[in-house]
């Protein structure tokens, strides 16, 4: 059994989406084994974001995910991880096509619902980072 870390985002919330998209994950049969509400800072934000931090648009992104709370889970489940980036879609706002939770949610390729992680050992990375704080 695999596990993941996913983040639904600051607009996911403010949006009241949260509920729509857990509903999702578990309909495809995986488990949400912890979920934490948080507001994350600039330290945290910089260390999970550490190999976007000198692009242009790094301030914004910043901003956003500082500008309320985020609901951190961990998920678990048979691939999940890649199962998770599947119904999450893609980063691009113009390449996340419909069915998929960007496809259908996001706003912008920066305003984007949610995050998955993206390999084995980032997930493990992830789930301390942001389960210790
Ligand atoms: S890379 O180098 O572009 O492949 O990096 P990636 O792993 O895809 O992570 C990019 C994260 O930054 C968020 N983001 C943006 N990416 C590209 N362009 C713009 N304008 C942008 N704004 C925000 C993107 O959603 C990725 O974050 P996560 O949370 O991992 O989805």
């Amino acid at each position: 059994m695999e596990r993941t870390y996913i983040m639904l985002k600051p607009d996911a919330v403010e949006r009241k989406l949260t509920g729509r998209i857990i509903e999702r994950i578990e309909a495809k049969g995986y488990h949400i084994v912890a979920i934490k509400v948080m507001n994350l800072n600039q330290k945290v934000l910089r260390e999970h974001y550490a190999h976007v931090a000198d692009r242009p648009f790094y301030p914004h992104m910043e901003g956003y995910m500082m500008s309320g709370p985020v609901w951190g889970m961990i998920v678990e489940g048979e691939n999940v991880i890649q199962g998770m980036r599947i119904l999450i879609g893609a980063t691009k706002f113009e390449d996340a096509l419909p069915g998929t939770i960007r496809g259908d949610f996001a706003k912008s390729t920066t305003e984007n619902v949610i995050h998955g992680s993206d390999s084995p050992e980032n997930a493990e990375i992830e789930i301390k980072r942001f389960f210790s704080l």
